[in-house]
Formats: structure tokens, sequence, C-alpha cells
């Protein structure tokens, strides 16, 4: 039987270089990027259009957005560029970085290339988490061979792909699930993230622009601790979807999420009628727990998964969370479940030792160093 595909989300450019304390040039960020798009990875969050004082490694967003609409990146599959903004001055500035650009003045009339479909996340045939069936390994993790497979799925995932088409480019908001996290992110109450929302994915859907919403500390809040309300998080998922969000992207922030509670969460959010298909889940590895609950939520039948490559990341005002769970250990994971995910492990394990060399810090990918090793 065909392996499962899952998609994943990269967000190391965004989310994984957004805490850096050193100011990164914009060139190792172009370069990073380009880097991941020659991986296989479908997906990539690329940059912030937040507010230069609150993020000031993000303050060069517009530039890599330059150099992915006049320059694409290379990549053996068409690529889904995401852009975090927290509100519609925003997206303004997302939207006049990109009519600025040459290569879209045709377009400017038009609107945006084509979003890409939603990704195939239906509950589909459960995961073989016991691995009982070795011939639902992926193939080979060659370069060629995961370039191939990547393509072939490509194509049989999406009604035009090919390995020219330009890339598409689709905007993520967020808010928190708790009051004390929404005020210290973005200085306003839940109800004024929401406020602030409605219009803005208006705009955003009125251009043909997907957008992907984050709810950031649903399994645990740096000030609030670990239980945060499951239902609230149902709540504010069943809000967006209703306001036109395209996906919730759940985000254990701090790492604090455990097994049972993830659990309990997607339980919760489907007994509130949200769909798997809408759900991708945002896991960093403070406690070492992503994982775990990577497999909890796989077998809940969850098909997105968020990383960051190097395990690179963490928010600024999450105080001591550390870095989203890495890309190469997520690669490793799924493989090794039987899933497809499309990523060359071996591949997207260089560029992790890569930009934590760049970054003077040690890989904290322990499949990635052990993938190089090997
Ligand atoms: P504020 O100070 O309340 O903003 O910040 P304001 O609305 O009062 O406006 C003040 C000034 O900021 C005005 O300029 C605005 O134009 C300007 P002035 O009139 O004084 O010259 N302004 C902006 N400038 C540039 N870009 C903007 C923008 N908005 C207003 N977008 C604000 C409110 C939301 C802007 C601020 O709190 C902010 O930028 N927060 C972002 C924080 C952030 O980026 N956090 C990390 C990303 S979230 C994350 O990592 C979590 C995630 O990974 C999931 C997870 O793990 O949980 C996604
Ligand atoms: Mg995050």
């Amino acid at each position: 039987r065909q392996a499962e595909l899952i998609r994943i989300v990269e967000v190391g450019p965004r989310d994984g270089l957004q805490n850096e304390k050193t100011s990164i040039p914009v060139e190792t960020k172009i370069e990073l990027v380009n880097r991941l798009a020659k991986t296989g990875l479908r997906t990539i969050e690329a940059g912030s259009f937040v507010h230069p004082r609150w993020v000031p490694q993000m303050a060069n967003s517009s530039k890599i957005l330059e150099h992915v609409l006049q320059s694409p990146p290379p990549s053996p599959n068409p690529i889904t560029y995401q852009w975090l903004l927290p509100n519609s001055k925003g997206l303004d500035n997302f939207f006049a970085a990109f009519d600025a650009s040459p290569s879209t003045q045709s377009t400017a009339d038009t609107g945006y290339p084509t979003p890409p479909p939603s990704p195939a996340t239906d509950n589909g045939p459960a995961l073989n988490t016991s691995s009982q069936d070795p011939n639902a390994m992926p193939s080979s993790t060659s370069g060629v061979d995961a370039m191939s497979q990547s393509r072939s799925q490509s194509q049989s995932q999406s009604q035009s792909p090919s390995p020219t088409s330009p890339p598409t480019h689709e905007v993520s908001i967020f808010l928190a699930a708790t009051e004390s996290f929404s005020k210290t992110n973005t200085n306003c109450s839940i109800a004024e993230s929401l406020a602030r929302f409605s219009p803005l994915i208006s705009s955003a859907r009125a251009r043909d622009i997907r957008v992907r919403a984050y709810i950031s500390v649903a399994l645990g809040c740096p000030f609030e601790g670990p239980d945060v309300n499951p239902h609230r998080v149902a709540e504010l998922a069943a809000d967006l979807l209703e306001m036109g969000a395209d996906e919730i992207s759940v985000a254990d922030t701090t790492g604090m999420g455990t097994a049972p509670r993830t659990a309990e969460l997607l339980r919760t959010l489907t007994a509130a009628g949200i769909k798997n298909e809408d759900l991708a889940l945002h896991f960093h590895d403070t406690f070492g727990q992503a994982l775990l609950n990577t497999t909890v939520a796989l077998e809940h039948g969850i098909r997105t998964f968020d990383s960051a490559v190097g395990g690179l990341g963490g928010c600024p005002y999450s105080p001591g969370a550390t870095g989203n769970v890495a890309t190469e250990d997520l690669v490793y994971c799924l493989h090794s479940l039987g899933a497809q995910t499309g990523v060359d492990l071996e591949a997207v394990s260089r560029v992790g030792e890569w930009i934590m060399g760049e970054l003077g810090r040690p890989n904290e990918s322990r499949a990635g160093k052990a993938t190089l090793a090997g």
C-alpha cells in the first residue's frame, strides 16, 4: 500500500531565526531559504511583517520576499512561502513589498498566483506506527530519489504543479489562547486579536491569498502554566475558521505539552467539530516531548506538522522556551513510521549543520547529526 504523505511546514527562517540576538545578514537568510527549497520541502515560512521594534531580527523580511519573487529558489517541487503578520498593517506592508516587485507587476491587477490546493490531510488510513510494514518505508533518501519521489507526490497531490511552477504565497496570523500571552506578544487582548483578524482575512482572501492562523500557548503558557483550557483553544479555532482562515496551526509555544494533554486537546477539537484536515500541529521541543506528541497527533489523524531545521527557534516573548522540533528529527521519525514527506533527510541535515555553523551554535538535531555522521 502507498505510504501516506505528511506535509511539513518548515518555519526555520522565521520562527527559527526571530529569536537570535545577533543580527543575521539578509544574505544568510536568503541562502537558508535557497538551501531549504532544494530539500523537497513544500512549504517554508520565510519571514514576518511584524513591528521591527518588537522583533528586530525580522526587519528585513521584505528583502527575502523580494528575492523569492524575483529569483525563485530552484526546487524539485512547487513551493509555498508563508509570511507571518500580526495585523492589517503587516498585511499592507506585505502587499506593498509584493506589488513593488518587478516580477509581480503583470499580476498586480489579477491578484496572486493561484493558491495551492489544500494538502491531502484527510483522516485516511491510520499510520503504521508500529512499523510492521517495512515496505511502507519511503524509498531511499538519496537526493535523486527524494527529488523524483517528491516530484511524483507533487503531481499526484495537486492539479497542475510541475517542477517549474512559480512559488505561491500565503500569510499566517497568530493569536494566543491566554490573555497574558496575548498581551505580551501582541499588546492586545484575545478579543482584540479576533477583531483585527476578521477584516485582515477578508482582505487577504480578496486577493486569493490563503491564510493560516496560529493559536499560541495551546498546551502551556509561560505566564499561566500548563493547564490551558482546551475548550478555549477549540472556540478560537472555530472562530478563526468561521472568519475564513484556511488552516489552524495549534502551537505548543513553550514545549510544555505532554502526550495525554495533546490527546485531550485533539479530542476536544474534534468534539467541537474542527476537522483534522484544517489543523496543523506546531511543537516546540523544550522538554523533549515533541516527537512523542507528534505520534499522538498522527494517531489522531493530523497530517501537517511544523518544524525548524537544526531545531532552531523560539518565541522572543516566551521566556525559557527553546526551538521548534528539528525538521531532521521529524522527517526521520515520520519515515520510520512508514510515512512519506518528500524531504531528503540527508539534504536537510546538511542545511541544519550549515545554518547552525553560521550562527555559531551547536546543531540541535540528533537525527541530523547522526545522519551526517553515518
Ligand atoms: P503596538 O505597539 O501595540 O502597535 O504593537 P500599534 O498598533 O499601537 O502601532 C504602533 C506603531 O507600530 C504604529 O506606528 C504602527 O503603524 C506600527 P506609528 O504610527 O507609531 O509610527 N505598526 C507596525 N509596524 C510594522 N509592522 C506592523 C505594525 N503594526 C503596527 N505589523 C504589534 C502591536 C502587534 C504590532 C506588536 O506587538 C508586534 O509586532 N508583535 C509581534 C510579536 C512577534 O512577532 N512575536 C513572535 C511571532 S509569534 C510566534 O513566534 C508564535 C508562533 O511561532 C506560534 C507559537 O509557537 O506559538 C507563530
Ligand atoms: Mg513557534
